[in-house]
């Protein structure tokens, strides 16, 4: 924290340059903003102060001592200096005491190369080390929570876990106990971390005292990418960054990226479960195609070729869509487009899981509705004047004696609990076109008259409406990893353009 919501400003001298800054703001959260580094620990722009790290020191022109710049609120004409030999000195020599019970574990921890301690070094470290004594040991590899593992030694104290569960999801799950050089960080008792936030504590530990369960010893941070994306595991849609290490075609966490209007600097747990299956191994890789009782992959020309001829074999027909509210406003606009006004579509069918509770919110982020854009699907379908509440059409679908169905599923099978299920009950019906993105082996499936595999989310552009109407925006973060995988717009578009070419022959 440290930046307040107010029109009144101030005016003060950063290094011998005048900044602007509302009244209240932090010396520290101004510095933030003019890309002035003081190095921190405990300061985190999400809780709030506390000021027991000493690493933020700076100086103020006519005050006797250094002081902490996360606790010191800029005044008018006050005169600031970050850089002299005397402030340095006391961040070189806040770091060497940070360091003294630190162990020396950085070949083996998951924290090295995103470590504030490592960092900090290469910037404000005092090589000639003075300490001799011996260092204090503690617990380590503590299993304190479903998806944490804690190691005591490595902690520096800075409180911002114990803040964390104070003040974001309001908890209390984490203290610190004893005094000196025996405090150590810890839970209650043998009491477990059980909430939904608890890779948080992860993300904003600035050592690697918590590390995730889920990614430790998966892969050093160095090797991997990281791209903007949206979290389509809810109807919030949180902005987060995607890790992956595009050679080896695989997907490796999520982070929550700082969005002030949605979902400030955190992220649920649940939103990290998001690329469970969107790896290269674990996606259907190919389009099937049944034809004369066999059901084999085909070329991307071959599967276009079939959905024209299905297409003019059921023009005319009761052809119907089934579509998951897992899709870009971008997508159903196409969709509509080609279907409703083209084709004179106008038997559409929500597919929503049988759990959903639609007006569930933890009171944090994570909402009932586990659909990205349950709203842009419903404004879509409204501007192709078919008008609909939230509902779920499945069985509605499975029983509408259609010819023909394009099943559009959701793209995020994980926050669906009914999909296999689901899918298995489609594929026994009559004719159905069923486009996904997860592989469920395909031979499972083989009464679908073709199969066809989607690019993902991480992998297109496009919005989202989140629950409140904003626009979240999917920037194409990696080319996609399923080389024969379609998007769904160039698919309709290749149809669209066919169609016109046999209406014109
Ligand atoms: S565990 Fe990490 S976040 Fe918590 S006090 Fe220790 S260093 Fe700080
Ligand atoms: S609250 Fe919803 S959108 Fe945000 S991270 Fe969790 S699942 Fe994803
Ligand atoms: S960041 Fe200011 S005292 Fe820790």
């Amino acid at each position: 924290m440290g930046t307040v919501e107010t029109k009144e400003e101030v005016t003060f001298k950063l290094n011998g340059i005048d900044v602007t800054v509302p009244k209240g703001t932090t010396v520290m959260a101004a510095a933030k903003r003019e890309k002035v580094a003081i190095p921190h620990f405990c300061w985190h722009p999400g809780l709030s102060v506390a000021g027991v790290c000493r690493f933020c020191m700076v100086k103020v022109k006519g005050r006797p001592k250094l002081e902490i710049s996360c606790n010191l609120e800029a005044t008018p004409g006050m005169e600031v200096d970050t850089v002299s030999d005397e402030v340095k000195d006391s961040h070189k020599w806040a770091l060497e005491f940070h360091l003294a019970n630190h162990p020396l574990d950085c070949p083996i921890c998951d924290q090295a190369g995103e470590c504030g301690l490592q960092k900090y070094y290469m910037s404000v470290g005092k090589y000639n080390s003075q300490m001799t004594e011996e260092k204090v040991l503690k617990p380590k590899a503590l299993d304190v929570g479903d998806k944490l593992v804690l190691d005591t030694e490595r902690c520096i104290l800075c409180s911002r876990c114990v803040r964390f569960e104070n003040e974001v999801t309001k908890t209390g799950g984490l203290g610190i106990f004893d005094r000196g050089d025996r405090a150590i960080i810890g839970t209650y008792g043998d009491e477990k971390i059980t909430h939904n936030y608890q890779e948080n504590l992860v993300d904003i530990c600035p050592v690697g005292a918590f590390t995730s369960k889920e990614f430790r010893f998966k892969q050093r941070v160095w090797f991997l990418k990281e791209k903007s994306s949206i979290c389509p595991g809810c109807s919030t849609g949180c902005a987060v960054s995607i890790h992956a290490k595009p050679e080896m075609e695989t997907y490796f966490r999520v982070k929550p990226r700082y969005d002030k209007k949605v979902n400030g600097h955190w992220m649920c747990d649940k939103g990290r479960e998001i690329l469970s299956g969107l790896d290269k191994k674990e996606r259907l890789e190919n389009s099937y195609l049944q034809d004369q009782d066999e059901f084999s992959t085909c070329e991307r020309p071959d599967m276009i070729n079939h959905l024209n001829s299905l297409l003019s074999r059921f023009r005319g027909k009761k052809i119907s869509l089934l579509v998951s509210a897992q899709y870009t406003n971008e997508e159903y606009e196409r969709l509509f487009s080609f279907f409703v006004e083209k084709m004179g579509v106008r038997s559409i069918f929500q597919w929503r899981s049988k759990e959903e509770k639609l007006n569930d919110f933890d009171g944090i982020l994570l909402r009932g509705d586990r659909n990205p854009n349950t709203r842009g699907l419903l404004d879509a379908l409204r501007k192709f004047h078919i008008l609909k509440e939230v509902e779920n059409e499945f069985e509605a679908c499975l029983t509408s004696s259609s010819d023909l169905i394009f099943a559009f599923s959701p793209l995020l099978s994980s926050s669906f609990s009914s999909f296999e299920e689901d899918l298995a009950r489609l594929s026994k019906l009559k004719s159905c076109v069923c486009l996904f993105t997860t592989s469920y082996q395909a031979r499972d499936y083989i009464g679908f008259n073709s199969l066809i595999p989607l690019v993902s989310f991480p992998e297109k552009t496009g919005h989202y409406t989140n629950y409140k109407g904003e626009k979240r925006e999917l920037e194409g973060a990696y080319p996609s990893f399923i080389h024969e995988g379609f998007d769904v717009c160039e698919l309709v578009n290749e149809l669209d353009s066919n169609i016109k070419a046999s209406l014109r022959a």
